[in-house]
């Protein structure tokens, strides 16, 4: 029998209990060390927050792992369903996280290519009787191996009853269904906009065991995100450029912009700021290497 001790610090522990066979003799405990889930930590190690993704994760793998090992015990395993939906506002991370994923569940074996597929509802729905179906299949098609993302996925159902976005969810619902196949489909979009998508089509999500709400960040977040990004850029804020940027970030959240798109703006001013310096360096009369490093505050230019 197999039981997992748990984990701990990255580390899952598992424990063979081999007498299955032979009821009475004494247990022989074999005792495995595995390190898969640090290999989890360190993919994500680069994204800030997102801690009920990295759990659902860990997860995921260790159930796998302990299937294996009841396969091998000739004990009942179960296939994992692995579709989900990602809700968060823009800039929240959706996107990024998917396409880590199909290089994790590669990695894990989970999935035999890994190769991420994105797509729209161009790519999906046709325009006469018979195009789409052709126009999904073959995304499914390109898809088989690895991760099928539907970015906006509610643009499916834009139409109404009579509209063959409604076909395409069918046909991917159906392929679903067939849970043989090696992919997973991931729908993700604007939380308001996949709530009503998906009360306008009953029975859609419970077919997807794993749902994501992608929070907005915090100011102490975003901050954390755009150092980051600077870091492995080889650049960084002056104490000064920190302080502006970060009341900036307060008044913006404060301010509940509409459509604030999260890491993203983070991303832009940064890179806008990397533009400056350089034409701020460039007019400079003398340069030492600390200057090629350090942005200041005049050169972040916030609205
Ligand atoms: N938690 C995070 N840690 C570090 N960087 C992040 C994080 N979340 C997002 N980013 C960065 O922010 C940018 C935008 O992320 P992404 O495109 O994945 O957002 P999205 O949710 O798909 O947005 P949209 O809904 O507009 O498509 C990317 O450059 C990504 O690397
Ligand atoms: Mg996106």
């Amino acid at each position: 029998m197999a039981q997992v001790e748990g984990y701990k610090n990255g580390r899952i522990n598992i424990i063979l209990h081999e007498n299955t066979q032979q009821p009475g003799k004494e247990l022989r405990v074999k005792k495995q060390r595995h390190s898969p889930l640090e290999m989890i930590d360190k993919e994500f190690a680069s994204f800030v927050g997102l801690e009920e993704l990295k759990t659902s994760i860990k997860e995921i793998y260790a159930s796998i792992l302990i299937n294996e090992k009841r396969k091998e015990q000739g004990l009942k395993s179960s296939k994992q369903v692995l579709h989900m939906l990602f809700k968060g506002n823009p800039g929240t991370g959706k996107t990024t996280v998917a396409r880590k994923l199909a290089k994790l569940y590669h990695d894990m074996n989970v999935l035999s290519k890994g190769q991420f597929i994105e797509a729209e509802r161009a790519d999906l729905v046709g325009e006469y009787i018979g195009q789409t179906a052709q126009k999904t299949r073959a995304v499914i098609q390109k898809a088989m191996g690895g991760i099928l993302f539907i970015d906006e996925a509610y643009s499916l159902s834009r139409g109404g009853e009579k509209d063959f976005g409604k076909e395409a969810i069918d046909l991917l619902v159906k392929h679903m269904e067939d849970g043989r196949e090696d992919m997973v489909l991931i729908l993700a979009g604007y939380p308001r906009e996949m709530d009503r998508f998906l009360s306008m089509n009953p029975g859609l999500e419970s077919r997807f065991p794993f749902i994501l709400d992608f929070d907005d960040y915090s100011v102490d977040e975003l901050l954390n995100i755009g150092n980051r990004m600077l870091g492995e850029r080889q650049y960084q804020l002056s104490k000064s450029a920190e302080w502006k940027l970060r009341n900036h970030l307060a008044r913006k959240l404060r301010e509940e912009t509409f459509n604030f798109s999260n890491a993203r703006y983070v991303r832009n001013i940064i890179e806008k700021a990397i533009r400056m310096q350089a034409v701020r360096l460039l007019t400079s009369e003398q340069i030492i290497s600390k200057d090629l490093i350090v942005l200041t505050e005049e050169d972040l230019l916030l609205e």
